[in-house]
């Protein structure tokens, strides 16, 4: 009896050792110790041993038992590590496919540079109404209802009073009524203009108007800023010229011109074969658009110009058209 159980040991050490997956690494475990195992079965034989004989068989079939369940939990864990091993693991290390997140507009990103450089400066920015009235788009701006600049800033007039205002001028009157001079104010803005689209014209575009008041401002005073301003937005190596102009509400008018950037100033359909790029008009503040808002002009004088940003963005990227900065087309805004 006694060698039997040596002998089902040794055979069920050696099936056990075989083991080839876990599946049947069980079978043998229920064959040998679950509940009508080989093992169990003996069990319930020791009745049948001579009661002298009972403890050594016993003993031995114990640690029979123990030997083989010693070798299971052995070989379980063998048959794990090699299944671990041979494994395909995730490496959270290598870098993942990057989600495409978005960003700001091109025209937002050089708004947001040109309020810093105007910050600078010492401007405080204003926001005024898209809808306005004659009054400050026009009146307000030495323009009365007859005048022929009106001719130059095509209008959309809205039913029932007010139109969509055609430049961010219009502020002027807005900010002079309310603001004690001296005061430095940047209001940038949409404007709105019935005008045919094409490749350099809009119906909206986006402008940025600027004006000091202050004592003894000079037109010195203002071509400094346009100076320092320009040549922060595109590089020292630009070259500005002036030219005179005519607004009604700026005498003297100035217009600058900047070295286009598209054709570095060889002349392109940009700059209309010039070489040089129209880009702030600007001016000494007409008395009569002072004296209209209130303010005394025997003590105050002023500067008022206005960046067109729309403008700026073409230059500065080098886009020929417009229309390109409006359009949702993700492979275009994905290159700013
Ligand atoms: N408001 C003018 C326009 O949109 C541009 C302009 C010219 C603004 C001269 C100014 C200025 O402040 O001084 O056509």
């Amino acid at each position: 009896m006694q060698e039997d159980i040596i002998n089902l040991k040794n055979q069920a050490i050696a099936q056990i050792s075989g083991a080839g997956d876990a599946g049947e690494l069980e079978e043998l475990r229920a064959a040998y110790l679950g509940r009508n195992g080989k093992f169990t079965l003996l069990v319930k034989k020791i009745k049948e041993i001579p009661p002298e004989k009972r403890k050594e068989f016993g003993i031995t079939l114990n640690e029979s038992k123990i030997a083989i369940e010693n070798i299971i939990s052995d070989k379980k864990h063998e048959l794990l590590k090699s299944l671990t091993e041979k494994r395909e693991w995730f490496d959270l290390t290598i870098p993942g496919v990057k989600p495409n997140l978005g960003h700001l507009h091109p025209l937002t990103q050089v708004l947001s540079e040109v309020k810093q450089i105007f910050n600078y400066l010492g401007y405080q920015v204003a926001d005024g109404p898209e809808i306005e009235t004659d009054y400050y788009n026009f009146e307000a701006l030495n323009i009365p209802k007859d005048h022929p600049a009106r001719d130059t800033q095509m209008t959309f007039y809205i039913d029932g009073g007010g139109i969509l205002r055609t430049q961010t001028s219009a502020m002027q009157g807005r900010v002079m009524e309310k603001m004690k001079p001296p005061f430095r104010v940047l209001v940038p803005g949409r404007c709105f203009r019935y005008e045919q689209v094409d490749a350099s014209h809009g119906f909206e575009f986006w402008q940025v108007e600027g004006f000091v008041v202050d004592e003894n401002i000079h037109l010195t005073n203002l071509f400094g800023t346009i100076d320092y301003v320009l040549r922060e937005l595109f590089g020292k190596e630009i070259k500005l010229r002036y030219a005179t102009t005519n607004f009604p509400f700026v005498e003297p008018g100035v217009d600058t011109y900047m070295s286009c950037t598209i054709c570095g100033g060889r002349g392109c359909s940009f700059c209309k074969g010039t070489g040089w790029s129209e880009i702030m008009p600007a001016g000494m503040i007409h008395p009569n658009v002072l004296k209209t808002a209130g303010i005394d002009t025997k003590k105050w004088n002023g500067f008022a110009f206005a960046i067109g940003l729309s403008r700026i963005v073409n230059l500065r990227y080098q886009i020929k058209d417009l229309r390109t900065l409006t359009t949702p087309d993700l492979r275009i805004l994905k290159q700013f």
